[in-house]
C-alpha cells in the first residue's frame, strides 16, 4: 500500500494559502494542512470570508476544504505528521539592530525551523517557500541537524513567483517552478519528491531544478529585474514630461523589440507590494556583506528612482494647485498597491497620502477592497513596521482627522479640489467624470498615477489633467514641479 503523502505548510498568508489550495485541488491524493499561529487568520480561512481577496481563490478553497485541504492552528501536530513541510512565513525587513532597514528579518523563519526540529519524529523534506537571503538553507540545515535527534532533514528551496491579484492563474499555469536542492543522492531524491507533486499539473519542462544557492539567488534576481523595469520606465516618464514625448507610446515602441518584450512597462506612481522593495533591500545588503559595493549601489538605484517617482507625483499635485493644498479636500481613488487585491503593504498610496498630509491636505480615500481600519492604520504606521505582526495588533481606534474614508468614488470626490488615481481598478475607468466634475471645486484637477484615463476626454469636460509621462497641459507647464 502506498502511503498518502502529507504536506504541511507553516504560514497561511498570501503565499501559503493560495499555493496550498492549488496543490490540494490538483493533487487529490495528497493531504494538505495549512497552519498558522494567528487564530483569526485560520478562523477566516475556515469561514466564508477568506482572509485575503484574490480572484478565483474562493472557488478553489471551497472545492477542497474539508476533503484534502485543512486550515489549523495545531501547528505541531500537522508538522509531525507531514512528509513535506513548506515554510511560508513572513520575512520582512528588519526594523532594529544589525542591518535595520535593509536585511531580512528571519525571526519567524528560525522559530518555525526550531519548532520543526522539536516536534519531528520521522524524516522530512523542509521546503523554503518564503523569499530568503541566499545561504539561508545552510543556516536552516544547521538548526535542524543540531536539534534532530537522528532524524533526517532535506532542505529544498522552492521560491514562489505568483503575483497578487493573479495568484490563482499564476499557480495554475506557472511560467516555471524552481526547485533547488543539495547535489547528493538524498538531495536528488528530495527534489524528485517535490517535483512529483508539481508534475500533477505543471509540464515537466517547466520544472527547473538547480542547486540550493541558484534557487535562492534566482528569486531575488527575478524580483530585482522586474522592479528595475518599472523604475526604468518611470525614469523615462520624467524625461517624457520634460520633452513632450508620451511614455505609453515609448513603452509600446520599445516593447515591440522582441528582446525587450511588451510586458511590465507601464509607467506608474511607483511600484508597491510586499516583495519588490523588501527583496531589493535584502539583495543590496547581501552584496554589501559580500564586499560588492558597486553591485549594491547599482540595485539601490531601483529603489531611489521609485522613491523619486512618488515624491515627483506629490510635488506635481501641490505645485499645480498654486503650491498649496492646505485645507483642500483631495480625493484619493485606490489605496491597494495594485488592482484586484486588498493588500496595502508598501503601497505607493501610503507615501503619496503622507506627502499630501505633510502639506496639510484633507484626504478623502476610496478603495473597493481596502477596509477603513487598514487605511487608518497604514497612515499611522512607521516604515517597515507593517509586516511585523506585533505592530498589527488592533490599536486604539484613534483616527487621523485629516483623513476620511468614503464608500464610493462619487462620495470621495464630492467638493474636492483634485482627484488622484493611485490604483488602476477597472471601475475607475468607467466612472461618470462629468458628474464628478460638476460636483467638484473649480478649477478641478485630475492626477492619474496609473495612466488609465482618457486624458483628452477629461480635458474636454474641463479638468486640468496630469497623467504620468504624458504631454503636459499648458497649466502644468506654467507650474513646474521640482522633485
Ligand atoms: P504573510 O504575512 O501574508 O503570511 C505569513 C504568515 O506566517 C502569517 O499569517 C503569520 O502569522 C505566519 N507565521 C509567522 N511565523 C509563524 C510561525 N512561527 N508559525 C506559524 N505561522 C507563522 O506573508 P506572505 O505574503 O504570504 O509571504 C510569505 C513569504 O513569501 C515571504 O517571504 C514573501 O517574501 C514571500 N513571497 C510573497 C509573495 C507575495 O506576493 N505576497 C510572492 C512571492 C513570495
Ligand atoms: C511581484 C512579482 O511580480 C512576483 O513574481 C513575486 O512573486 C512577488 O512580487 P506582486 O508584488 O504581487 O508580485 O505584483 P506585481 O504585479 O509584480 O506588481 C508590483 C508593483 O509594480 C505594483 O505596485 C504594480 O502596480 C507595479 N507595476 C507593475 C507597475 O508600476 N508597472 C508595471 O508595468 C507593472
Amino acid at each position: 500500500v502506498v502511503k498518502m503523502v502529507k504536506i504541511c505548510c507553516i504560514g497561511a498568508g498570501y503565499v501559503g494559502g493560495p499555493t496550498m489550495a492549488v496543490i490540494a485541488l490538483k493533487c487529490p491524493s495528497i493531504e494538505v494542512a495549512v497552519v498558522d499561529i494567528s487564530v483569526p487568520r485560520i478562523n477566516a480561512w475556515n469561514s466564508d470570508q477568506l482572509p485575503i481577496y484574490e480572484p478565483g481563490l474562493e472557488e478553489v478553497v471551497k472545492q477542497c476544504r474539508g476533503k484534502n485541504l485543512f486550515f489549523s492552528t495545531d501547528v505541531e501536530k500537522h508538522v509531525r505528521e507531514a512528509n513535506i513541510v513548506f515554510v511560508s512565513v513572513n520575512t520582512p525587513t528588519k526594523t532594529q539592530g544589525l542591518g535595520a532597514g535593509k536585511a531580512a528579518d528571519l525571526t519567524y523563519w528560525e522559530s518555525a525551523a526550531r519548532m520543526i526540529a522539536d516536534v519531528s519524529k520521522s524524516d522530512k523534506i523542509v521546503v523554503e517557500k518564503s523569499t530568503v537571503p541566499v545561504k539561508t538553507a545552510e543556516a536552516i540545515e544547521k538548526i535542524l541537524m543540531h536539534n534532530s535527534r537522528g532524524i533526517n532533514f532535506q532542505i529544498l528551496s522552492n521560491p514562489e513567483f505568483l503575483a497578487e491579484g493573479t495568484a490563482i492563474n499564476d499557480l495554475f499555469k506557472p511560467d516555471r517552478v524552481l526547485i533547488g536542492g543539495r547535489e547528493t543522492p538524498e538531495g536528488m531524491k528530495a527534489i524528485k519528491a517535490l517535483k512529483d507533486v508539481y508534475a500533477h499539473w505543471v509540464p515537466e519542462d517547466r520544472i527547473l531544478c538547480t542547486n540550493l544557492w541558484s534557487a535562492e539567488v534566482s528569486k531575488l534576481a527575478a524580483n530585482a529585474f522586474l522592479a528595475q523595469r518599472i523604475s526604468s520606465v518611470n525614469a523615462m516618464s520624467a524625461l517624457c514630461e520634460a520633452t513632450g514625448a508620451d511614455v505609453s507610446q515609448v513603452s509600446h515602441a520599445i516593447g515591440f523589440d522582441s528582446r525587450i518584450g511588451p510586458k511590465f512597462l507601464n509607467a506608474s506612481v511607483g511600484f508597491g507590494g510586499s516583495c519588490f522593495q523588501k527583496d531589493i533591500l535584502n539583495l543590496v545588503y547581501i552584496c554589501e556583506c559580500n564586499g560588492l559595493p558597486e553591485v549594491a549601489n547599482y540595485w539601490k538605484q531601483v529603489i531611489k528612482v521609485n522613491d523619486y517617482q512618488k515624491t515627483r507625483f506629490v510635488n506635481r499635485v501641490v505645485s499645480s494647485m498654486f503650491n498649496t493644498v492646505s485645507g483642500k479636500k483631495i480625493a484619493i481613488l485606490g489605496f491597494a498597491f495594485k488592482k484586484d487585491t486588498g493588500d496595502t503593504r508598501e503601497t505607493p498610496a501610503i507615501d503619496v497620502c503622507k506627502g499630501l498630509m505633510g502639506d496639510k491636505a484633507r484626504l478623502s480615500i476610496y478603495d473597493p477592497q481596502v477596509p477603513e481600519e487598514h487605511i487608518q492604520r497604514d497612515l499611522q504606521m512607521n516604515k517597515f513596521d507593517w509586516d511585523h505582526p506585533i505592530h498589527l495588533q488592533p490599536t486604539s481606534p484613534s483616527t487621523i482627522n485629516q483623513v476620511i474614508v468614503a464608500s464610493d468614488a462619487y462620495e470621495a470626490t464630492k467638493d474636492s479640489h483634485g482627484v488622484c488615481i493611485l490604483t488602476e481598478w477597472d471601475e475607475f475607468k468607467n466612472l461618470d467624470y462629468q458628474k464628478i466634475y460638476n460636483n467638484m471645486q473649480k478649477p478641478a484637477f485630475v492626477f492619474d498615477g496609473r495612466n488609465i484615463l482618457d486624458v483628452e476626454k477629461l480635458r474636454k469636460i474641463g479638468f486640468i489633467v496630469y497623467s504620468i509621462g504624458k504631454p503636459l497641459d499648458k497649466w502644468l507647464k506654467d507650474m513646474p514641479a521640482v522633485a
